[in-house]
């Protein structure tokens, strides 16, 4: 019997270290996710993450935001996704903000992971260690990582899942986030998996369900 093929087509976009990249092309190639990442497209043309899709052999996609007209990236970006028959857009830590037309094409299609329960510590500013940071600034006793859809209001748009993660007394914003690394991506692969499996529909809702009826 032939090995069913990939049914998820996966578009990553990233701007770091790329370590959620790594975690998802590792599962992809252990045939723990069956999915495909069709194209890793960056806002950086070198970064580590864009490093890790070009050894990997992965289709990979570049683009300079302050190049041509506003939001000409996007459109691009948009094109290339499409030559791809992408189904799924990951933000992999992804630092450039989408708008519209972008978000308009691929609604219900984009998801992020941030790595605080929000609707705590997100928004405008709040990524990398600035939100570990933040956590412990504000004393609190968990976080964790959300998985969530993407729309026009940043890190606001509809919780998909959370995992949480007890914050440790006297910890560094640095220990919390290598911590919570894998914490993160395992909750990403989880989600997708429910993708892949069919418990999840594409394209997902862009709005909070309406609270149970009294
Ligand atoms: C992750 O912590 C994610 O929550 C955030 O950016 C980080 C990406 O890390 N959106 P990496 O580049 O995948 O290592």
């Amino acid at each position: 019997m032939s090995a069913r093929p990939p049914s998820l087509r996966l578009g990553v976009l990233v701007s770091g270290t790329g370590s959620t990249l790594q975690a998802l092309d590792g599962a992809v190639r252990e045939g723990r996710l069956r999915a495909e990442i069709s194209l890793v497209a960056s806002d950086r043309q070198d970064c580590p993450a864009v490093q890790h899709a070009r050894d990997a052999g992965l289709a990979v996609f570049t683009f300079s935001p302050k190049e041509g007209p506003p939001g000409s990236w996007e459109t691009a970006l948009s094109r290339r996704l499409e030559e791809e028959r992408v189904d799924l857009v990951v933000l992999a830590g992804f630092l450039r903000v989408l708008h519209d037309p972008f978000l308009v094409r691929w609604k219900g299609r984009v998801i992020n992971t941030h790595p605080s329960l929000l609707p705590k510590h997100g928004g405008p500013g709040m990524y990398g260690l600035r939100v570990h940071q933040a956590v412990l600034e504000a004393r609190e006793k968990e976080t964790g990582a959300t998985i969530h859809v993407v729309t026009a209001d940043l890190d606001r748009g509809p919780v998909l899942a959370q995992a949480n993660l007890a914050v440790r007394a006297g910890e560094t914003p640095q220990e919390l986030s290598v911590r919570l690394k894998p914490v993160e991506h395992e909750l990403l692969l989880r989600f997708l998996a429910s993708v892949v499996d069919g418990h999840v529909a594409l394209p997902l809702s862009d709005r909070e369900p309406d609270p149970p009826s009294p």
